[in-house]
């Protein structure tokens, strides 16, 4: 098993290695295809598998049911909740959805539920929806599947491509895919247990990816060109913005290749992502808040538009995120982190005009310009990741009894948790239940900042004890649902280009930090609430009659659901559906739903990260050439 070993010789020895490893992986790979055939030679070919039409049909049932089975929530947890059946329909949610992938778009790097068709971005796939949702299947022990999946990449999946591949999303999705499915296969052998899956083929693949990768670091600077040639292993500037990276895909590489770089013992896959932090940080910039883009060239930043939603957002994640997987030995991370969220919530944080929401700005024209009250779905991702950096993981009643705990961490959960209610609010805010991609709020001229309304916080006074203040500033809770001219709901605003939805997982994603952390069942009871708008609402539904065509509303012939897709209108009924499934639908939305709903010793959050695509790697340690390598240069005072 590969485990604490270097693997490959000292890198990077350029195409000769590279051929020499597609040589040794071709004489593999036909060796296990003739072991394959010995074995399994009369097994029915796992591609085949016949649509589970029965799961579709039972699903859809469950969900037309709902209403009277299950009363509306109204604010209440109710007790007694089984929350493992819960979790079972996400199970099955994700089955159909995987389902009807593997039977009419397999291989395939874009799929169209409706129409059951698709496209590669190179020949034979890229695995963009396979290598990404493989990590779900083990978590999931869909055992059959992950066999099947992982002979695909076994067989067919090939990274030696005369194609350009974005650096970031590469790097997110397949690199931390592969990397998790080596982590789940290797660590928890009760998961989707495989027999003959010890020879390294997760691990060998995302090793020739990376290879690939690398070659996008190869700037002046350092940092990473937008994109990369699989092939050549060339960088390639952005074809827009000047030829600058956005800084959060610059900055959203480290977690990959740092666990990579343990894996294997190669250092060159950690140096070459450190060094883009040292840049990053060297630029100085105001309160840890940086523009979202930056040269490769120079390492300077582009303009100064500085945001937490798209090309910002995972820059931030990724700085605390870097500290707890190297088991906090660098305390440069932590440093940033803070920096960084003092500075959103002196310059970002505001409130709503009516109901007091607390919502999280853009400044398109830099620090001292205008709070523009707009949030992607994107931010989100934000209030789970504020409680994970104040309680490292643990629960939160057992990180307020340490002695590092202080007011300011009290603030940071009551900032994550006011957060989480308003993205909860903009689930709430449209007919389906379902948020829009973009949400505006209305707030007083000029807005309300944290900074304005808190004069004793943290914010002023530094890192002080805790004293058991009273922490005000809470908006009016964002229920009930029913009444929906409340004050909350005057307070948003969605523009007509941005009703779309494509089951991102953000909002997801924080409700499963903030249950396991504050062990607050609300949280899963919100997800749960979605979890039946998406099935509802982004179900691909067939109707099958047996009988006449002149009459198919009686009830004759069966309704079943045969995928889901992303909707182009969510604030309407029956919604304006798309014909895609995004990739992150079963590699984030669904795994967060179904962990959401498991015990929180399912994979702790004390000893694993998630990265920015919800692959989850473990903690580690540092050691021999592994290490920060850099510090941070003197600010000004
Ligand atoms: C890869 O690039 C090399 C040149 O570096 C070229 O000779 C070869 O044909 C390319 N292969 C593919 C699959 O495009
Ligand atoms: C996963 O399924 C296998 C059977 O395929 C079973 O032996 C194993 O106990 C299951 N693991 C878990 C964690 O439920």
């Amino acid at each position: 098993m590969y485990k604490d070993k270097p693997y490959f010789a000292p890198r990077r020895t350029g195409p000769r290695l590279r051929r020499r490893r597609i040589l040794y992986g071709g004489i593999a790979l036909f060796m296990l295809i003739s072991v394959w055939y010995i074995v399994f030679g009369n097994w029915k070919q796992p591609g085949l598998r016949t649509p589970d039409s029965a799961k579709g049909e039972e699903l859809w049932t469950w969900v037309q049911s709902l209403d009277e089975t299950e009363p509306e929530y109204n604010g209440i947890v109710p007790k007694g909740i089984d929350w493992s059946a819960r979790r079972e329909k996400v199970k099955d949610t994700f089955t159909v959805s995987w389902d009807s992938y593997e039977n009419h778009g397999w291989g395939l790097d874009e799929y169209h539920p409706k129409a059951k068709n698709g496209k590669t971005m190179v020949a034979g796939g890229m695995g963009w929806i396979i290598v990404d949702a493989l990590d779900t299947l083990m978590i999931m022990n869909l055992t059959s599947r992950v066999q099947h999946a992982r002979s695909w990449i076994h067989n067919t999946l090939q990274y030696n491509q005369d194609h350009d591949v974005s650096t970031f999303e590469t790097t997110i999705r397949m690199l931390g895919g592969l990397l998790s499915a080596h982590y789940l296969s290797t660590t928890f052998p009760d998961l989707a247990p495989i027999a003959n899956d010890d020879d390294d083929l997760y691990i060998e693949k995302a090793a020739d990816l990376a290879d690939r990768l690398l070659g996008a670091f190869d700037s002046n600077s350092g940092v990473p060109f937008a994109s990369v040639n699989l092939n050549t292993s060339e960088g390639i500037p952005s074809h827009a913005d000047n030829g600058a990276s956005s800084t959060a895909e610059a900055t959203t590489l480290q977690l990959e290749f740092k666990y990579l770089a343990k894996l294997t013992g190669e250092a060159e896959y950690w140096r070459v992502v450190e060094k883009v932090m040292q840049v990053v940080d060297d630029q100085q910039v105001k309160d840890g808040l940086v523009p979202i883009y930056i040269y490769p060239e120079t390492g300077q930043f582009r303009g100064n538009n500085i945001r937490l939603g798209s090309r910002g957002d995972s820059y931030y994640e990724y700085l605390i995120k870097q500290y707890l997987q190297t088991s906090e030995q660098e305390p440069v991370y932590k440093e940033m982190w803070d920096e960084s969220l003092m500075g959103v919530r002196k310059h970002l944080i505001a409130y709503t005009k009516n109901a007091q929401l607390t919502i999280l700005g853009e400044k398109p024209s830099g620090l001292d310009g205008a709070l523009s009250p707009k949030m992607d779905h994107l931010v989100c991702f934000l209030p789970g990741t504020i409680a994970l950096g104040a309680t490292g993981g643990q629960p939160l009643s057992q990180a307020k009894k340490s002695p590092g705990w202080t007011q300011r961490h009290d603030e940071e959960m009551l900032l994550a948790k006011e957060l989480m209610k308003t993205c909860w609010a903009t689930y709430l805010a449209t007919q389906t239940g379902l948020a829009p991609e973009i949400t505006y709020f209305q707030v007083d001229s000029p807005a309300v900042m944290e900074s304005d309304a808190y004069p004793d916080s943290t914010l002023a006074t530094g890192n002080r004890e805790s004293e058991h203040k009273e922490l005000p500033f809470k908006s009016k809770p964002v229920y009930p649902l029913e009444d929906r001219s409340s004050k909350w709901r005057e307070d948003i605003q969605i523009h007509a280009q941005d009703r779309h939805n494509l089951q991102r997982p953000e909002t997801v994603e924080s409700l499963f930090y903030m249950y396991r952390i504050t062990e607050d069942e609300t949280y899963r009871q919100w997800g749960w609430e979605m979890f039946k708008s998406f099935v509802r609402h982004t179900a691909v539904v067939e109707h099958d009659n047996h009988f006449t065509s002149d009459d198919n509303t009686n009830g004759q012939g069966t309704s079943r659901i045969v995928g889901f897709t992303s909707l182009s209108n969510a604030d309407t009924i029956p919604p304006v559906q798309r014909d895609n499934m995004e990739s992150f639908w079963m590699a984030e939305t669904l795994k967060y739903l179904y962990l959401l709903f498991s015990d929180r010793d399912f994979l702790p959050l004390e000893e694993n990260v998630f990265n920015t695509e919800a692959h989850p790697m473990p903690r580690f340690q540092l050691g021999g050439d592994l290490k920060t390598g850099w510090s941070r240069t003197s600010r000004e005072s």
